[in-house]
C-alpha cells in the first residue's frame, strides 16, 4: 500500500515537473541553425516540439530525439496549409514559451538568378512563402499557444541581408533572400504592434555569420552555431515587451529597419 502510494505520488510530482516545463517551438530544426536551438534548449530542460518538413529523413534529429526525452519531432513544411492546421490540432492546449520561426531559405546568393539583370521570377514565389509568409502563417496558428504561456514570446531568424540600415553590408545580388527577410521583417513588426496588447513579445534576431553545415568554407567572420544560438537564447530570455518589433543582433546589438 505503501509502494502504490509512493509511486503515485512519484508519478503526480513528475507530471507536475513536466507541466511546469518551458516550451519551445523551432521550425527547420533537421539541420543549421534549427538543430543547434533544439540541442540547447533540450539541453536546459525545455520541452521542444522540433518541426521539419521531413522528418522520416532527418537523422540527426531523430537521434537528439532519442537521446533526450523531451523532444518531440514533427511534420511541418511552413507553406502546407494543411500541415499547420494538423499540427496547431494536436497542440491545441499546449502552451508554447518561445515560437521560433526559423525555416529559411536562401538559394545561391552570389547566383545570376539573384542578381539585377538576369533575375530569376520562378523562384520569388518560394522564397516569399517560406521565408516572408511562412513566418506570420506559423505565428498566427500557434498564436493563442503563444498568448497562453508564461513568457509569451515570438522570435523569427532575420538576416542583416534583409536590413536597410545595414545596408545589406555593401553586398550586391541576393535580391530574393533580402526581398523576403525584409518583407517578413515588416509582417512580424505589424504582428508585434498588435501583440502587445496581450503582453506578447515579438522580436527580430539576426544569428550572425553562421558557419552551418551547408557553408563550405566559412571566412573568419564566421561564427560557430554553437556561438550564435547561445547567444540567441541568452536574448531570447532578456525580452522585454519594449524589444517588440526590435531588430537584435545574436550579441544584443540592436538595428533600425
Ligand atoms: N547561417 C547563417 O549565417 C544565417 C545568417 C542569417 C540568417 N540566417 C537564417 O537562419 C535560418 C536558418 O538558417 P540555416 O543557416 O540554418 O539554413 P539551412 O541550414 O539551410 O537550414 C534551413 C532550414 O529551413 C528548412 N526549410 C526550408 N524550407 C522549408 C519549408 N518550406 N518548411 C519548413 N522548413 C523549411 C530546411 O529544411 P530542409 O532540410 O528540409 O530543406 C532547414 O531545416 C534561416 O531563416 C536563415 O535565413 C542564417
Amino acid at each position: 500500500m505503501r509502494l502504490v502510494s509512493c509511486v503515485l505520488v512519484g508519478l503526480i510530482f513528475s507530471a507536475d515537473v513536466l507541466a511546469q516545463r518551458p516550451t519551445v517551438m523551432v521550425t527547420g530544426s533537421n539541420r543549421g541553425i534549427g538543430l543547434e536551438f533544439v540541442r540547447q534548449y533540450a539541453a536546459k530542460d525545455w520541452f521542444v516540439i522540433a518541426t521539419t518538413r521531413r522528418p522520416h529523413q532527418a537523422e540527426r534529429l531523430r537521434a537528439l530525439a532519442r537521446e533526450h526525452n523531451n523532444i518531440r519531432v514533427e511534420l511541418l513544411d511552413v507553406t502546407n496549409g494543411e500541415q499547420i492546421a494538423d499540427l496547431a490540432n494536436k497542440y491545441q492546449d499546449q502552451p508554447i514559451d518561445v515560437l521560433i520561426n526559423n525555416a529559411g531559405v536562401s538559394g545561391d546568393f552570389m547566383g545570376p538568378g539573384q542578381r539585377f539583370g538576369s533575375l530569376d521570377y520562378a523562384v520569388l514565389d518560394t522564397f516569399l512563402g517560406v521565408n516572408a509568409i511562412g513566418p506570420l502563417r506559423i505565428t498566427e496558428a500557434f498564436y493563442k499557444n503563444v498568448k497562453t504561456s508564461r513568457q509569451k514570446k515570438v522570435v523569427a531568424i532575420t538576416a542583416l541581408l534583409g536590413v536597410h540600415s545595414f545596408n545589406y553590408g555593401g553586398f550586391d545580388g541576393a535580391y530574393w533572400y533580402k526581398i523576403s527577410k525584409a518583407a517578413m521583417n515588416a509582417a512580424m513588426y505589424n504582428v508585434a504592434r498588435e501583440a502587445a496588447k496581450d503582453g506578447v513579445i515579438v522580436t527580430m534576431l539576426t544569428p550572425g555569420e553562421v558557419a552551418v553545415e551547408k557553408v563550405e568554407n566559412p571566412g573568419p567572420r564566421f561564427i560557430t552555431p554553437e556561438k550564435s544560438i547561445r547567444g540567441m537564447i541568452d536574448v531570447i530570455e532578456g525580452l522585454t515587451l519594449e524589444d517588440s518589433g526590435a531588430i537584435l543582433r545574436y550579441n544584443g546589438r540592436r538595428y533600425a529597419f
